[in-house]
């Protein structure tokens, strides 16, 4: 868990230092008032990214060179320091004293998830946050699940490569081996931790939207062949298309509910409530692999929800035991167990209420 945070030249965070509770912290602040940009610093510490996929230079504030990002992360061995600068000439990370280190040490060290205004996406929007999201428990569950992903999305690019240069049938397909090797070690790794969260999905499922939902791992190529028959049958079309067009690259979790709820899955709130019950679900698997509380960051978590469905978010949050950062327009809007620690922020200076 995070104790102390600072953060420097961050969006429009000149500089700030927070001292966190260790389980419910709860920033209020007007509008442009600068809570988004405070969580989204924490989260570039922990990811060593943005969460919104924003450029360096939109995240560098106006007029600066670099921003700098430092946390002191209790463990049960021991605090931990970790850091982040970022400059035009790119990205520098240290974890425990040790520079050079990259942001899979960052993502080791504070594993955490968002659930953000935009979270709807991860239904309403295309395959590739969904397999993001399954590859990010595998990440913190199966040991070997990262360096399966990096092999497979190299032999992917080596083929691609292949198919754009319109290499003979033959070259192609001797890569296919290695392919179908890597893309069935990733396929399986994937399945398994499906398996392992689908109990908390549903759980959640049913206490967020009230309903029987299922979730399904899609492959990424038809299920009535193997992949080594889906890639020889669409290699025509993979020339014309200079791309690979079977294979986990293409995978896809499919959410089904009944029918009465599946007309109203099309309501952003409804969206938002499925997924905030996944990544809830991700956050409780990878906690009991990691034995020890992720960090949670909400912005504006009522936002778009009835007070009911906030009610009901906030008291699965609660439930879970990790350390939760949120932000509010409301301070009342949000009912946590507990008082929470609380900060205000007006125009990007923090204060920490009594
Ligand atoms: N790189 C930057 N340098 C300086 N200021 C920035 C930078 N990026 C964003 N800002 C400003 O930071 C301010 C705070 O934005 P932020 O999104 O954190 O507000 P917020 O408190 O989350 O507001 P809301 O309640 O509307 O979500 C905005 O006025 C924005 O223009
Ligand atoms: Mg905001």
């Amino acid at each position: 868990m995070i104790r102390l945070f600072r953060a420097t030249n961050f969006r429009c965070l000149e500089y700030a230092e927070l001292e966190f509770g260790p389980r419910f912290n709860l920033i209020t602040g007007a509008n442009a008032s600068g809570k988004t940009s405070l969580l989204e610093a924490l989260a570039y510490l922990g990811r060593g990214k943005s969460f919104r996929g924003a450029s360096t230079a939109n995240l560098i504030r106006h007029g600066q060179e670099q921003f700098v990002l430092f946390g002191e992360l209790e463990r049960a061995h021991g605090k931990l320091n970790i850091g982040v600068r970022n400059s035009r000439e790119g990205l520098e990370v240290r974890v425990g004293g040790e520079a050079g280190s990259g942001a899979v040490a960052l993502a080791e060290a504070l594993p955490l998830q968002v659930i953000d205004p935009e979270v709807h996406n991860l239904i309403a929007g295309g395959p590739e946050l969904r397999r993001r999201f399954l590859d990010w428990v595998a990440f913190h569950v199966e040991h070997d699940h990262l360096m399966i992903w990096r092999r497979f999305r190299r032999a992917l690019k080596q083929r691609n490569a292949a198919l754009r240069l319109r290499s003979t049938e033959a070259a192609i397909r001797s890569w296919n081996a290695e392919f179908v090797d890597l893309a069935g070690q990733l396929d399986r790794s994937r399945r398994d931790v499906l398996a392992l969260t689908q109990r908390s999905l549903l759980d959640h499922g049913k206490a967020l939207l009230q309903t029987e939902l299922s979730f399904e791992y899609q492959q990424g190529w038809s299920r009535e062949k193997s992949l080594e028959m889906a890639l020889e049958e669409g290699l025509e079309r993979e020339l014309q298309l200079g791309a690979t067009q079977s294979g986990p690259h293409r995978a896809d979790v499919k959410v089904s509910s009944d029918e009465r709820q599946a007309r109203k899955l099309v309501s952003r709130g409804q969206q938002k409530l499925l997924a905030s019950a996944m990544i809830l679900a991700a956050t409780q698997t990878a906690q009991a692999a990691l034995e020890r509380p992720l960090l949670l960051l909400l912005d504006d978590p009522a936002a778009e929800l009835d007070s009911d469905s906030v009610t009901r978010l906030m008291s699965a949050v609660a439930a879970l035991g990790c350390q939760v950062v949120a932000t509010s327009l409301d301070p009342r809007a949000l009912a946590f167990p507990e008082k929470p620690v609380l900060f205000h922020v007006e125009q990007g200076v923090i204060t920490r209420l009594e």
